[in-house]
């Protein structure tokens, strides 16, 4: 269901009420285009507002407002819509009302009638009444970014304190919705405001059903934290190592994640791919098996009501033997977006509660992605032996790739010898995959094995078999 954006360069209207003729997004910048998913049509709309990150007037709006839309149609894809319409209308002024300029709002109602849009998706914090109102202009449902956001969330929410963590922020969004909303009827009513009125009694309930909702969610919170200590240790149980991919949203980590897993299915992965199809086994040039473990992409300028809720889902990675920061070295911010990757990750090594080990650092591979739109991998030259170029949608470099996870695991290597009971067929073929067998004597009662395995597989086969 991905796509490749076209966005033309030349607007399909006169924008009006949107001149700002700085050599940057001073116009409109609308196309037609079509995905192949979902059967309810949606628009993605960009009120594009100048980043702060954007040192000079002219350099580069036009690029990060089109990776900015790219950015917005790749999340609002994940939630199983065809996009069949987009649109970056620069915003030079926030009207409390529509938050876009009136002539804007007109054009955006054009299109979505002319496409036959059920929802459109603004990509912007939208207010309750700017909501509304958007609404009763297009005749269609609205959704700001961070209603996207949490659609995504939810779905991919996999722990417990994942799935609780977002339906915590949902709880807060809509309650602040309920309360402003009905303000705003109130207000509408005028004097006539002590009556009460239908609806008023109604979002009175919802509001307390919410609120009461909001606090059991904090104490199973609190309960599921005491308790992550023991997960942890469960999850040590897989017996083989996990490789998770983080990155930002649109750096390229599921076509990475496919082009990885793609030619390579057995037996094992059932069991995984039926559980979460975003893990898969493979097999490393070694012969050995590993995990890999797709997350949510990071999303630039997260609401700061969403970032509990994001490392939420980022638990996995710390499991993880090694992560794989996939980054879009193509994309304008990306020095930038390497460097909120990696404090998202050092808070959750630093917090009280700390979710990520301390030594997290040493288990990170840099994936230089999309190295084809910079004239191929020779052209990249990764900082150190630690980051490898990429191209996951040319292939060029995963054989690399693999041979770095390869090295990677094999790391700490040490020889250990185990007496195994001859029946123990399960720990014997466990051993031969996923070490080295250098020496085996079978005797009578024991059959003593030799064997060269990493630290983390020690570790794994001690507690598993
Ligand atoms: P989320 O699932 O939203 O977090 O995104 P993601 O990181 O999984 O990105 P995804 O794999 O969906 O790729 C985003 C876009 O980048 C798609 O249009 C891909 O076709 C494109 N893409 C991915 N890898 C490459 C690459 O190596 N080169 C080029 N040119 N495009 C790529």
């Amino acid at each position: 269901m991905r796509l490749i954006l076209s966005v033309p360069t030349n607007s399909e209207h006169d924008a009006g009420d949107t001149g700002d003729t700085d050599g940057g997004i001073g116009e409109a910048r609308v196309a037609t285009i079509a995905t192949s998913a979902g059967p309810t049509r949606a628009a993605v709309i960009l009120p594009y507002e100048k980043h702060p990150r954007e040192v000079s007037r002219e350099a580069g709006s036009v690029r990060l407002a089109d990776a900015r839309l790219a950015e917005a149609v790749g999340l609002a894809a994940s939630i199983g819509v065809a996009i069949v319409h987009t649109a970056i209308y620069p915003l030079r002024l926030r009207r409390p009302s529509t938050l876009m300029g009136e002539g804007q709002v007109e054009m955006v109602r054009k299109a979505i009638e002319a496409q036959g849009v059920t929802i459109a998706v603004v990509d912007a914090a939208l207010s309750p009444v700017q909501q509304r109102n958007l609404e009763k202009a297009w005749g269609c449902k609205v959704i700001d970014r961070t209603g996207l956001i949490l659609e995504i969330f939810g779905e991919r929410a996999r722990t417990r304190e994942g799935a609780l963590q977002v339906e915590l922020a949902h709880l807060d969004y809509q309650r602040t919705r309920l309360v402003r909303s009905w303000t705003h009827l109130e207000r509408q009513r005028g004097g006539f405001g002590f009556l009460g009125g239908p609806g008023e009694s109604q979002i009175e309930i919802d509001r307390r059903l919410i609120a009461d909702r909001m606090v059991r969610i904090k104490k199973e919170l609190e309960q599921v934290r005491r308790t992550r200590g023991l997960h942890r240790r469960k999850r040590e149980k897989v017996p083989h190592p996990v490789v998770a991919l983080v990155g930002y949203t649109n750096a390229g980590k599921s076509t990475l994640f496919n082009a990885l897993t793609g030619a390579d299915v057995f037996a094992e992965d059932q069991l995984f791919a039926t559980l979460d199809p975003t893990m898969r086994a493979i097999r490393l040039p070694s012969g050995k098996t590993i995990i890999l473990s797709d997350t949510v992409g990071f999303i630039s300028e997260l609401p700061t009501q969403l970032v509990e809720a994001f490392r939420a889902t980022l638990e996995e990675v710390a499991a993880a033997d090694v992560i794989l920061h996939v980054r879009d070295i193509a994309h304008p911010d990306s020095a930038a977006q390497r460097a909120d990757v990696i404090g998202v990750l050092t808070d959750m090594s630093e917090g009280p509660d700390g979710a990520l080990d301390a030594d997290w650092q040493g288990r990170v591979i840099e994936v230089l992605n999309k190295a084809d739109l910079v004239g191929g991998t020779d052209e990249v030259v990764p900082r150190d032996a630690d980051a490898i170029a990429v191209s996951a949608l040319t292939g060029e470099g995963l054989d690399r790739l693999r041979e770095l996870l390869d090295a990677r695991l094999a790391a700490g290597v040490e020889t250990a010898t185990y007496k195994l009971a001859p029946a123990d067929g399960a720990s014997l073929a466990w051993l031969y995959q996923n070490g080295d067998v250098i020496g085996r004597e079978d005797g009578e009662q024991t059959i003593d094995i030799t064997v060269r395995l990493s630290a983390a597989d020690r570790a794994r086969f001690e507690s598993t078999h």
